[in-house]
């Protein structure tokens, strides 16, 4: 405490003052030379010296059901991106072959545009719902009310690691019909009532892209209890051909989104450090948390009542300007960052407000509809997000955050 009080009364690093940290964060992805020797290196090798780069992609099968039995699912499928994943998951479930009328599917709008522009590229049309203010989720009590007749199902995101509420959710779409599709991209780990997002809708859809909380640079899959699903999702992904059938017969119309086998096996060595990584960053997050509370102003994230494990893909916070002398958040987000604390606004404004969705808005109006989102408005103006990277280290790393911000406070209050 001493140290924080003694930091807080220096010059703002933003001014020309020493900054808080200087020391790097825990990278990502964390490569080691003796990971690489005992078990990355060995698994690329096994792939290079097989021969067998792409099909019949066995350690991409291995990899997708190494996902599914983690995440308690039936069965899952690796594929070259999230998007990738997002509309084979929609097509999948929905049962469509990308050019019928998908009919229209709600989602929350404050998400990456990828939640959106899959369903849309599957011909569905998509309405925007409000979140809940808390945990930055889709509303169920929003989903409720953007129900019309042509709606075709649901598309919760977990956003920033924390869980949608999918028992909400679960019975909203068996009281109306409608499937389940979880965009699990930023929550690989995170859990409702102890079960894995992933295995809780129709079909989950997962991103194993750069900043991810396992990845392969670029990645994605498709997890899901239903085997017809599964099976829909495999001829989407692989030009239409079925399991057990023959090479050159294609039963229904699909697209190429096979992965690589060395995205699988680079994979492979990572998926067993998930758990333990996840657990970190909840630990991690828990002791920021409780001393950020102590701090006028900053809203540290909150772990709704069904989130037993949150995946801590992002810190969300929010920034009240009133509690740091009016000053506004881009000033707080820059003096942050030259305390040596990365961080971003993140999503600035609603999804539907984006230019392109925008456009899309005015060319298309019966594909985007857009109902009331005054918390998404609230979210997208007020939130600082701080990276998962940051929440791999120890305490030491959070007395830092904790440090840097008190600092900025007394300063802006002067
Ligand atoms: C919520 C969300 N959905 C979907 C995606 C798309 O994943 P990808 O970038 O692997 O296509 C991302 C990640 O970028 C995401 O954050």
């Amino acid at each position: 405490m001493a140290t924080v009080i003694a930091a807080s009364a220096k010059k703002l690093a933003v001014e020309g003052g020493a900054p808080v940290r200087t020391r790097p964060w825990p990278s990502w992805p964390d490569p080691t030379e003796a990971e690489w020797k005992e078990v990355v290196e060995p698994a690329l090798r096994e792939v290079y010296l097989s021969g067998t780069e792409g099909l019949p992609c066995p350690q991409s099968e291995r990899f997708g059901q190494a996902l599914a039995d983690y995440c308690g699912a039936s069965y899952g499928l690796l594929m070259p991106h999230g998007t990738d994943a997002i509309k084979a998951a929609v097509a999948g479930a929905l049962d469509l072959d990308g050019f019928q009328d998908g009919g229209n599917i709600l989602l929350p709008n404050y998400t990456f545009v990828a939640s959106a522009s899959a369903p849309l590229d599957v011909n569905c049309s998509v309405t925007f719902v409000d979140i809940d203010p808390k945990t930055y989720t889709m509303s169920v009590e929003a989903a409720e009310a953007a129900i019309r007749p042509d709606t075709t199902a649901i598309l919760p995101v977990h956003l920033a690691g924390h869980p949608a509420d999918m028992d909400g959710l679960n019975a909203l779409a068996r009281k109306h019909g409608l499937k389940v599709i979880e965009d699990c991209a930023q929550a690989h780990g995170a859990e409702v009532n102890g079960r894995k997002v992933g295995s809780l809708g129709d079909a989950g859809a997962f991103s194993f892209q750069s900043s991810k909380n396992l990845t392969s640079g670029e990645g994605g899959a498709v997890t899901t209890n239903d085997l017809d699903t599964h099976h829909r999702v495999i001829s989407f992904s692989n030009v239409g051909r079925i399991p057990g059938g023959a090479r050159w017969e294609y039963h229904r119309l699909g697209w190429n989104y096979r992965p690589s086998e060395y995205l699988a096996a680079l994979l492979l060595t990572r998926l067993p450090r998930l758990e333990e990584q996840t657990q970190r960053r909840n630990r991690n997050a828990r002791c920021l948390t409780e001393r950020l509370n102590e701090i006028e102003g900053i809203a540290p994230p909150v772990h709704a009542p069904w989130a037993t494990m949150h995946g801590y893909h992002l810190y969300l916070m929010r920034y009240d300007p009133a509690a740091f002398g009016g000053r506004s958040r881009a000033e707080f987000l820059k003096a942050l960052d030259a305390e040596g604390i990365p961080c971003t606004p993140g999503y600035t404004l609603p999804l539907s407000e984006q230019a392109g969705m925008l456009r899309m808005r005015e060319v298309y109006p019966d594909r985007v509809r857009v109902e009331p989102c005054p918390n998404v408005e609230s979210a997208a103006e007020s939130c600082v997000w701080l990276y998962q990277n940051q929440l791999l280290g120890d305490e030491g790393d959070m007395d830092d955050i904790v440090e840097a911000i008190t600092k900025i406070q007394h300063a802006f209050r002067r």
